[in-house]
Order: C-alpha cells, then structure tokens, then sequence
C-alpha cells in the first residue's frame, strides 16, 4: 500500500489523490461532526462550499433536510445547525439529510477529483477507518484539510494517527511517503495528550475565545463509533468497519 499525506488541501493538487482511498481530515471541526452526525443516524451529509449553494442544494432537496454550517466558528444566520458535533444528536439528525458548508473542511472534498473512494476520518473514529482502508487494499492520499490552504498541528496529528492504526492492522506493506513520515512523528509527539493539543494550537485557541471550548473535549475523543462516512453520489453516508 502506498501512503501519502497533504498538509492542506492546497497541497493535494502538488501530489493527486487520482486512484486512491482519499481521507479528509478535518479533527476541528468538520470531520468530527460528519462521523458524529452519521453515528448518530443521519441519512447522509452532503458537503458544499459556499452557502448559497447550501440554501439553494436545501431548497431543491425539499423535506427532511437540515442546513448546517459555519463561518468564524459561528451559526450561519438563518441554518438549523452551526458545526458544534454536539448540535448533531440524534434527536436532531436521525433520518435526516444534512446539507454542510464549513471554511475549510468542505472545501477540502472539491480538490478530490479522480479518487477511487473519499472518505471522512477524525480521531472518533480512526480505528474504523484503518480497518476499513485495509480491507480496501487501495493506496491512500490522507488530506488534512488545513486552514485557509496552509498547514495546521490538528490535522497532520490526526493524519500520523491513522497512519499508526493502519500499521497495526494492514498485513501487508506499507509505503510511506515523507510527508506521511512526518506526520508520524508529530502523532508521537502528542499522542499522550490529544486534548491538550488541540487547546494549544491555533485553532483551537480560536475556538476557546469563541466559546467552543467544550468542542475541543468532543473532537479529542478517540474511537467512539466505528462509523465510517463513505462518499456515495456526492452525499457521504455511513458504513460500518
Ligand atoms: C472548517 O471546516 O474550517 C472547520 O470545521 C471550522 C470549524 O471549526 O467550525
């Protein structure tokens, strides 16, 4: 298996995700929140860049359908849902399509053009993701999804976990790239202390001053649901590893 890692996704058009399983990482917010949504019973998430498109995507789909999304952190004005996980109980999203445009999360999935499978991972549920991934077989692009197109701690660590869950349970060979080394060491480095990570980096100190600092808690839970959201037809749904 060849393994290769961007740490934006700017960075995925310098390499290509063409062929491979494509792992979008997002751990603050939009990664946690798609796995949790989908552990939760929602029918599908369907990722948008900007929020006319939601509104308008909302509108055509008709009922059963929620909008959620962020800018800065907060609500969108006049969405159902902001990009808090918790927002997305199971009381709010069982059965339902939920329609989601974050800064940089969503924006990650348009950069995927030509890969085999694209698939959601945050520290949630990563274990599942490695299982599924090694039964795939497929090579991978790991994607952090990064802020505003440029590197973030977050994303690369949550890219080094996956990278060592996927070497505990793939039997066969494992390639990595310099990049995915990398993001191996940083894992190392803060695997003792996910929470305190995601306090210390920017973002995450973004989100404290915002008020979010309750998300942090969620986001640094480690394999809390073996759902793995699978894009299928542009909506990504869940399945099971
Ligand atoms: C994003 O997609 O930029 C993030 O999920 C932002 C956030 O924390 O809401």
């Amino acid at each position: 298996m060849m393994l290769d890692l961007a740490f934006s996704r700017h960075d995925v058009v310098r390499r290509s995700a063409s062929s491979r399983a494509a792992i979008v990482i997002d751990i603050m917010r939009a990664s946690t929140t798609i796995a949790m949504a989908l552990h939760n019973g929602c029918g599908g998430v369907i990722p948008v860049r900007e929020r006319d498109e939601a509104k308008a995507l909302a509108e055509t789909l008709g009922g059963g359908v929620l909008l959620a999304g962020e800018r800065r952190a907060e609500k969108i004005a006049g969405f159902d849902l902001g990009n808090s996980p918790a927002d997305f109980s199971r009381e709010r999203v069982a059965g339902k399509t939920v329609v989601l445009t974050t800064t940089n999360g969503t924006r990650a999935f348009r950069a995927l053009d030509g890969a085999r499978e694209v698939i959601v991972c945050a520290f949630v549920n990563v274990s599942a993701v490695a299982r599924w991934l090694s039964r795939s077989g497929l090579d991978v692009m790991i994607v952090c999804a990064g802020r505003r197109g440029q590197f973030c701690l977050e994303d690369a660590v949550g890219g080094g976990m996956l990278i060592d869950r996927l070497l505990r349970v793939f039997d066969g060979a494992i390639v990595l790239s310099d990049a995915a080394r990398a993001s191996q060491i940083l894992y190392a480095a803060h695997q003792g202390d996910l929470l305190g990570m995601l306090r210390d980096c920017e973002w995450g100190r973004g989100l404290t001053a915002g008020g979010f600092g309750a998300d942090l808690e969620l986001c640094a839970q480690v394999d809390v649901t073996g759902t793995v959201p699978v894009m299928r037809d542009g909506r990504l749904v869940a399945q099971e590893a």
